[in-house]
């Protein structure tokens, strides 16, 4: 399992608030995302140099950072530049953050964290400027909602904040304890890692360090879920128990076999031909991860009665039982839920990459369809899976990429 593109992009935002030393990081998953990212940095006076294949990233943020993120950049990755950017500079302009569209995906609570540390935002038709005229100085903020992305930005812009900035109803997800720890080793003061309170005591200046980044979890939980499905047996590494507790507890209750090998390794295998039905409600960490729930709505195809998902993160994260449907599959959705029959039999059809986790679960799909699957838009996947044909086909996977060229290359 490579590194994971949810804790690499914040982990790399952070980079940005060294203004002294460089940063080197290792466990960089080669994505197109990343490689957005790295533009995007250079854009504003950094200087990276990413090397894909060795999946290192260096970078030196030390020289005075432009403070406007343009939208070819910012449209079309998730990441969360301007409280880094506002915290170095004192004001930064940035496009609206792209990514998967999985809904509307507003930043109201990532501005009211910005706000709540003195800055003042203005927004306009596609950008998002927020400017101190000020020191921002530490506060209180409650998030409505765990924002994984408000967290982040928030965490970042009161780490050089003058005192202690409190966030309540922080996200917990690991990629956020991942992106701490390495804050905390460029010289940040953040308690309360891994909870819904933190607390971060503002520090004169962060320094640059060398960071792992944590492997993926969703990319684990692709590869486990393709083990299931495809009746196989296949050992993961990369792949940490603690960070997948949720889909193993599911997994598990289908009547997959997985053994924790180690701290790192799963082995995940299945010999049943009917698995049991599952019901499944995305939730913020420690919940089930919504990232995975397209992925888990293929092997609840594979289950003898009706299985449901419950998706309570985003508003628009059905996009790909169109898809599966096209595939022979019967799911039927109404608001949140989608009712999962168990056709234990797909076919092969062309279907299309909706979103990133979305084209995933189309790739499952297809390898436990009868017929070949032919699978366009699949920059979806270049965004967020490192080497995914290559390392299916590792594990004997008949898959083919037609499309030759990687959006990686193309961005
Ligand atoms: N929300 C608001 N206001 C905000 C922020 C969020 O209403 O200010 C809502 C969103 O609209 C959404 C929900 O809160 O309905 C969750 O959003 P959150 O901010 O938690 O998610 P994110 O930071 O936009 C990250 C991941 C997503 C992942 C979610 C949830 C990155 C780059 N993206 O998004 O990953 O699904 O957290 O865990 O870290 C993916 O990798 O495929 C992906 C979409």
């Amino acid at each position: 399992v490579s590194g994971a593109k949810n804790a690499a992009l914040p982990i790399l935002a952070a980079g940005l608030l060294a203004t002294e030393g460089t940063s080197k990081f290792y466990n960089v998953p080669k994505l197109s995302d990343i490689k957005t990212i790295s533009m995007l940095f250079e854009s504003l006076g950094v200087k990276v140099d990413y090397k894909p294949e060795e999946n290192t990233l260096e970078m030196d943020a030390t020289k005075p950072l432009l403070t406007e993120a343009s939208f070819e950049f910012v449209s079309k990755m998730r990441a969360s530049v301007l409280g880094p950017m506002l915290a170095r500079e004192g004001s930064a302009k940035v496009a609206m953050p792209g990514g998967c569209s999985i809904g509307s995906r507003p930043i109201d609570q990532h501005l009211k964290g910005f706000e709540a540390l003195g800055a003042t935002i203005i927004q306009d038709a596609g950008f998002v400027e927020a400017r101190a005229e000020k020191e921002l100085e530490g506060s209180t903020i409650f998030f409505d909602f765990p924002s994984v992305g408000g967290t982040q930005n928030v965490i970042m812009a009161s780490c050089l904040a003058k005192g202690k900035t409190t966030i309540v109803n922080a996200a917990q997800e690991p990629e956020i304890e991942d992106m701490i720890n390495f804050l905390i080793k460029m010289g940040a003061k953040i308690s309360g890692k891994g909870t819904s309170i933190l607390e971060i005591e503002g520090v004169e200046k962060l320094v640059g360090a060398e960071y792992t980044i944590m492997s993926d979890r969703v990319e684990a939980a692709t590869y486990m879920i393709a083990a299931a499905a495809t009746k196989g047996d296949v050992l993961i590494k990369g792949a940490p128990y603690k960070d997948n507790v949720a889909l193993v507890s599911k997994m598990r209750e289908m009547g997959v076999n997985i053994e924790i090998v180690d701290e790192d390794t799963m082995r995940v295998s299945n010999k049943l031909d009917m698995l049991k039905p599952v019901d499944v409600k995305t939730l913020p960490h420690p919940g089930f991860l919504t990232d995975m729930q397209s992925i888990m709505s293929v092997l609840t195809l594979l289950a003898k009665g009706t299985s449901t998902i419950t998706e309570t993160v985003f508003e628009n994260r059905f996009m790909h039982v169109k898809e599966l449907n096209k595939m022979g599959a019967i799911i039927a959705t109404s608001g949140k839920e989608a009712r999962i029959a168990g056709v234990r039999k797909l076919s092969g059809a062309e279907v299309n990459a909706t979103d990133l986790r979305a084209g995933a679960a189309l790739v499952l799909a297809g390898l436990v369809a009868e017929g070949t699957t032919t699978i366009g838009n699949i920059y979806h996947i270049d965004r967020g899976y490192n080497d995914f044909v290559g390392k299916m086909k590792s594990l004997g996977a008949n898959i083919e990429r037609i499309e030759e060229i990687m959006a990686y290359e193309m961005s």
